[in-house]
């Protein structure tokens, strides 16, 4: 969407059921958690610290993230304004909704990235130039 912002992307948190027993944590995601239906779910694991992921805007897919395991950062931008968001807990997740550049980088050893996302893959819904992208949000 041509109108959205990085105000737009937000840390949510996922309901974290602790055991009462000790026997460590659960989250669960369900679609009411998000606001959109969830129809595919990819993950990135084995990224080099030194190698960058994303690179790219959505047209009409939203996306949540959530580093399962490890450590990353996630840079999002608008085509005005940046921010840099790092995900390092399993209950945490970042909204990015359609029309956000992200790049993903600084991935720690044996970082997982998972995206629950609302639409099928479909190269036609991204941008991965970014030239293009600031075309596309003016
Ligand atoms: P790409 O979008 O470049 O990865 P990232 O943004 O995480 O750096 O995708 C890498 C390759 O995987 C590319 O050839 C497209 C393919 N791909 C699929 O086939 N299905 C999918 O759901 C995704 C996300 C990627």
């Amino acid at each position: 969407m041509k109108n959205t912002t990085i105000d737009n992307v937000e840390v949510i948190n996922i309901p974290k059921i602790k055991d009462a027993k000790g026997r460590g944590n659960l989250c669960v995601i369900e679609n009411a958690v998000l606001p959109y239906t969830v129809e595919r779910i990819y993950y990135l694991f084995d990224v080099p610290s030194d190698a960058s992921r994303g690179g790219h805007s959505h047209i009409a897919c939203h996306e949540l993230l959530v580093a399962l395991s490890g450590s990353f950062d996630v840079v999002v931008k608008d085509g005005e304004n940046s921010k840099t968001v790092t995900l390092n807990k399993p209950d945490k997740g970042l909204l990015i909704v359609d029309g956000i550049w992200r790049e993903l980088d600084n991935f720690s050893s044996g970082a997982v990235c998972l995206v629950l996302a609302s639409n099928k893959y479909e190269e036609e819904d991204y941008i991965r130039e970014y030239s293009n992208f600031v075309k596309s949000k003016q």
